[in-house]
């Protein structure tokens, strides 16, 4: 089925926005800081009069998501579905940050796809595992080890670490300040 051509286009959306629209994709593991640096990067871009939009596995999961599961399949449509809307965000000429675990690289490619040559940007949020677990701020990996939650990132689900991201953050090592500056860096670049 062909599509219909927009008469108005993403160039000029974003022309009366005078911004850059790109979409800015944090993928790590569960507890790894992906929602707080999104959250804090949203706020300096706000602060700057930049159009924004964040986009959080975990509250999508009750909308948009509702009803999928944690098993790669689940995970693949959840994943689809945010990047589909993400691509629709961009067009409409905003800044679109998503913060989801995303574990399948084969997924975030997808994801890229959808977007025009630099303009989705890839970020791996990258605290190790152990950090994680220990900071287990929502009790999951508790629960998870407890056998109580299956199809745990990185227990009994893989995750698959970017190959070559646009950029990778340690939040263990790097201040939030300093994660975000970097961040803001990388949309200027
Ligand atoms: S994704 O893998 O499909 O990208 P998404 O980011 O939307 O995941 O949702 C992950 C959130 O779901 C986690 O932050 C956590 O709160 C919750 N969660 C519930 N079950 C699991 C699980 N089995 N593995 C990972 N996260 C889980």
């Amino acid at each position: 089925m062909s599509l219909h051509a927009p008469v108005v286009t993403p160039r000029d959306r974003a022309a009366i926005k005078a911004q850059r629209p790109r979409c800015i994709w944090l993928t790590g593991l569960s507890g790894a800081g992906k929602s707080t640096l999104a959250n804090a990067l949203e706020v300096q871009l706000n602060r700057q009069g930049l159009h924004t939009s964040l986009l959080d596995g975990d509250n999508l999961r009750q909308g948009l998501c509702r009803g999928l599961g944690m098993d790669a399949e689940s995970r693949k449509e959840n994943i689809r579905r945010i990047a589909e809307v993400a691509r629709l965000m961009v067009d409409a000429g905003l800044i679109v940050i998503v913060a989801a675990i995303s574990p399948f690289r084969a997924d975030r490619d997808a994801a890229r796809q959808l977007f025009p040559q630099g303009g989705f940007l890839e970020v791996y949020v990258s605290t190790p595992f152990e950090v994680c677990a220990e900071r287990d701020p929502k009790g999951l990996y508790r629960e998870a080890r407890a056998g109580r939650i299956k199809h745990f990132t990185g227990l009994d689900s893989p995750y698959e670490a970017p190959l070559e991201p646009d950029c990778a953050i340690n939040t263990a090592e790097v201040e939030l300040a300093q994660a975000c500056e970097r961040l803001l860096a990388l949309l200027q670049s």
